[in-house]
């Protein structure tokens, strides 16, 4: 299964070592990351839902994006992942694999579209392999995805899981509460972590889980832990762009403890809009050097 890469790549484009190593201009693909664990190296992972977006992240060398079921927060409007449809996801998914040249595309499979059977995973999963020409989905859930994952690995199908708090179920946690924590929790997330890793995911997502079991879950799997809200240890992190980039508007303007701001974008797209709403209303754009004649 091959992603589309467009032609001419260049070969000498900023990489992060740990995947890219130099190899020429070919996109990661999941044994890079695979390699990047047995060498104990560590890599970003950040999420993208438009072209132009995944360009940017492709060339400052983040080797994984993730078209997360977040686009439904982050990009669509709605207030949860939960009415995330597999059209959108395929239609941003196709335009983040186009928009890039170099990282590996994961792919969310939404609410939905496997929790039914291994059947229907297979089936979503498959339309946006041969749709979208991503390289590997996600989804949610440990012991209880174990069958969908199987299957979708046997086809032929890369899948990274996603353990402890899990956004698309949402109303059942009743909020986004730290995961992990009490003898019984923690017990079980580990059986999870191993469940998707024995179903033969090559990556997991940990979710708000406390520093020290995905510490404990990163030691005991041989596949890497992708840690968002999941501490220092885990082999990879991965952060919704918009939170990393500042463009998130938090509720009551409070940013999560687990999200670290590396720029503020929505107040530099703010001054932007309004410097250009002055201009046009006093009459200084466009100026003589915008102007044909
Ligand atoms: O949808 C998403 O962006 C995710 C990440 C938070 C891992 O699942």
């Amino acid at each position: 299964m091959t992603q589309h890469t467009p032609a001419g790549a260049p070969a000498d484009r900023p990489a992060t070592p740990a995947l890219y190593g130099g190899k020429g201009s070919r996109r990661v693909t999941v044994r890079d990351v695979a390699a990047a664990k047995a060498r104990g190296e560590k890599w970003p992972m950040l999420t993208a839902y438009d072209a132009m977006t995944a360009s940017v992240f492709d060339e400052a060398g983040i080797p994984v994006m993730l078209v997360g079921d977040s686009m439904g927060n982050a990009h669509l409007g709605y207030d949860s992942t939960v009415p995330v449809t597999l059209e959108q996801m395929t239609m941003l998914s196709a335009a983040v694999v186009r928009g890039t040249r170099r990282a590996l595309i994961v792919a969310d499979l939404p609410f939905g579209s496997y929790q039914e059977s291994a059947t229907q995973a297979l089936r979503s999963a498959t339309h946006l392999v041969k749709e979208a020409g991503v390289g590997a989905v996600k989804l949610e859930g440990g012991e209880r995805s174990a069958d969908q994952i199987r299957l979708l690995v046997e086809a032929g199908i890369p899948v990274m899981a996603h353990v402890g708090l899990t956004p698309q179920s949402v109303h059942a946690f009743g909020g986004h509460p730290v995961q992990g924590r009490g003898e019984e929790a923690a017990h079980q997330l580990l059986r999870d972590a191993k469940a998707v890793q024995d179903a033969g995911a090559f990556a997991v997502v940990l979710e708000l889980v406390t520093a020290e079991l995905a510490a404990e879950v990163t030691r005991s799997l041989h596949i890497p832990t992708v840690g968002i809200g999941a501490g220092p240890d885990c082999d990879a992190q991965v952060l919704v762009w918009t939170d990393m980039a500042g463009m998130t508007e938090w509720p009551g303007g409070r940013t999560p403890r687990f999200v670290k701001e590396y720029a503020q974008l929505r107040t530099a797209l703010g001054r932007a809009a309004r410097s250009f709403a002055e201009d046009v209303v006093g009459g200084t754009y466009p100026a003589e050097e915008h102007s044909f004649h």
